[in-house]
């Protein structure tokens, strides 16, 4: 979704706005631009596509020189990708930067129509800049709040105010902003990734919180404008940690990343060989109360969920219910204060969950959200939280999050089972101490991946793809579905393998391939009479199972094998040659595998 930044301070702004406008590439976008303070005049540059384009303008008109500046990289909602609806918007007085969505900007331009305004672009922003410029009578933060009063939705906003050079205001809701601090110089950022190459420190700006940056000094402000003083935290990575390193994408970086973000993130959360949620205020007491768990997240996080339902209904013996979080916000669920609702989100923003968490909130149900960005919304507004600690993730593809997502839900599974009688301390010790093997174990995986090329070298042309699986395998294989389908723009679905001949068996041909992921022993011969039937219908098969199957010819042209754990947590292992495969056939279709086509990383509204 749209990225903002903001400098101000001794360095020649325009640079730094490029800079940290491209750490902010990943959260998707189709145009770029900035304003900055240019002779105490603010001057805009803007351009649709990338900040290359932007860079290349530039290039012709000049660059803007000044130490002042805002910057932003749009993700279009109201109207297309062009240079007239790119940000920043509005004019010589006042001019901003926002992210999310003003609900009520037909109603305030209206109200601003009558009152001569004429509009540019097919923004909501627009009216929000204008709406500014209107009420503008000399006090920026009593504009502000009386304009923030008058508009409905979500938004981040990064403002100028030509009367006051050198000075930038901020404001948020529902939409992430930091405000980060150097030695006399200031930034706002979307993300903290933005600013790590000049700074670590950083506030987190509240809802409605408005902060005012000068060079030497950061203020901030109540919803009442009276000044406020806030805690000042420290990034815990650094610019390293958000870099590509030696590799040539970030998700194939962030795929080998997944043995340490897996240790660091249960490391800490276990005592004596059993798992210790206490910390997070997940004691065994409050793990015997809940009759019902609901999951609710978005896409790959939701994915994780599902792999914790089978998890925990398996040996803990409680319901689960996942819901897409968007479904969930609308379809007046049935919750009781004996209800646990888990929330899952790497980026902590994601519009839908951070609803679905806020009326699972309201109906009286307890709340856990399982989230990798510390201090995001959804973490401070859960009853309880457990961060993974997968650090920054960049790729639009989740990958490494996903894994800690899953090692949580082990650790959550394995608490709950034994909490509830279910599960013996011994059993439980030995089902921690497999999952403390998994990193080892995916690390073994990541050294021979020239299976899983091979298997995307066959899979580049293909225009559509089945996974299948059971039980566990099956809400694996949503997730290498979904994997595949987001960076190689190859359409693929993922199906219950019995289901398959209740319909969709009528598609396959030998034009379309089946990844059967089939990794659950007590499901094995099922599946693979389900593969048999595929393969009798002319399909390429590849079969990702333990390394120790024998599999013949005529159950699959290709088998990616995996070295043994429990079953129960094969998930962990499996996802990796699913997300190797779709990474490689990303990478040979020529896509771009970190910024996939109108996919945005954090989706800040709804
Ligand atoms: C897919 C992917 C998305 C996210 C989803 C939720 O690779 O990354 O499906 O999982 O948009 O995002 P978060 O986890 O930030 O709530």
């Amino acid at each position: 979704m749209c990225g903002i930044v903001g400098y101000v301070g001794a360095r020649e702004c325009t640079e730094v706005l490029l800079n940290s406008l491209s750490k902010l590439e990943y959260r998707g976008y189709d145009s770029a631009g900035i304003a900055v303070f240019e002779n105490g005049e603010i001057k805009t540059q803007k351009s649709k596509g990338k900040i290359a384009d932007l860079v290349a303008k530039m290039d012709s008109e000049g660059k803007l020189m000044g130490h002042c500046g805002i910057g932003h990289t749009r993700w279009a909602t109201h109207g297309e990708p062009s240079d007239i609806n790119s940000h920043p918007h509005g004019n010589a007085n006042v001019t901003i930067v926002h992210n999310g969505i003003i609900e009520n900007y037909k109603k305030i331009k209206e109200f601003l129509e009558k009152k001569g305004y004429v509009f540019e672009s097919e923004t909501d922003t627009e009216t929000v800049a204008k709406l500014l410029d209107c009420f503008y009578e000399g006090n920026p933060i009593a504009t502000i709040q009386r304009v923030l009063d008058e508009v409905e939705g979500s938004y981040a906003l990064g403002i100028m105010f030509r009367d006051y050079p050198n000075r930038i205001y901020a404001v948020r809701k529902d939409s992430p902003l930091i405000v980060a601090v150097g030695d006399d110089e200031a930034f706002i950022a979307s993300d903290v990734p933005a600013v790590l190459k000049y700074t670590k420190k950083y506030y987190l700006l509240d809802q409605d919180e408005i902060a005012v940056l000068d060079s030497g000094r950061v203020e901030f402000f109540d919803d009442h404008g009276a000044p406020i003083k806030k805690q000042l935290l420290v990034a815990d990575f650094d610019e390293e940690a958000a870099k590509k390193g030696n590799y040539p994408h970030y998700m194939i970086k962030e795929i080998h990343d997944q043995p340490t973000a897996i240790r660091t993130t249960i490391t800490p959360r276990i005592t004596d060989g059993m798992p210790d949620l206490e910390e997070c205020g997940m004691t065994y007491d409050r793990l015997r109360d809940y009759n019902n768990i609901f999951v609710v997240a978005c896409g790959t996080a939701m994915h994780a969920g599902l792999v914790g339902k089978y998890v925990i209904e398996k040996i803990a013996r409680i319901s689960v219910t996942v819901d897409v979080a968007s479904e969930f916000r609308y379809r007046d669920p049935i919750l009781t204060d004996k209800d646990l609702v888990i929330l899952v989100s790497q980026s902590g923003e994601t519009a839908d969950t951070l609803e679905a968490l806020r009326l699972a909130k309201r109906n009286g149900a307890d709340t856990l959200s399982i989230v990798n960005v510390k201090g995001s919304s959804i973490a401070r507004e859960s009853d309880m939280v457990i961060y993974t600690h997968a650090g920054p993730e960049i790729s639009v593809a989740s990958t490494k999050a996903y894994m800690v997502q899953l090692s949580v839900f082990y650790l959550i599974a394995f608490a709950l089972a034994y909490a509830n009688d279910k599960m013996t301390a011994e059993e439980c010790r030995r089902l921690t101490a497999q999952l403390q093997a998994v990193p080892e174990q995916i690390e073994e995986i990541l050294k021979t991946p020239e299976d899983c090329q091979y298997v995307a070298s066959q899979l580049v042309n293909a225009e559509n793809l089945l996974y299948i699986g059971r039980g566990l395998d099956y809400a694996l294989s949503m997730e290498g579905s979904l994997k595949l389908k987001e960076i190689s723009y190859i359409h693929s679905e993922s199906y219950a393998a019995g289901e398959l001949k209740h319909g969709t068996i009528s598609l396959v041909t030998d034009e379309m391939p089946v990844i059967a992921v089939a990794t659950q022993r007590d499901l094995y011969d099922k599946t693979i009479s389900n593969v048999k039937e595929v393969k009798a219908r002319g399909a390429y098969v590849v079969l990702v199972t333990h390394d120790s199957k024998e599999v013949d010819n005529d159950v699959a042209d290709c088998k990616i094998g995996l070295p043994t754990i429990d079953d129960l947590l094969m998930p962990m292992t499996a996802v990796v040659p699913l997300q190797l495969i779709a990474y490689y056939t990303s990478v040979l279709r020529g896509n771009d595998v970190d910024k996939p086509r109108k996919l945005a990383k954090s989706v800040t509204v709804e």
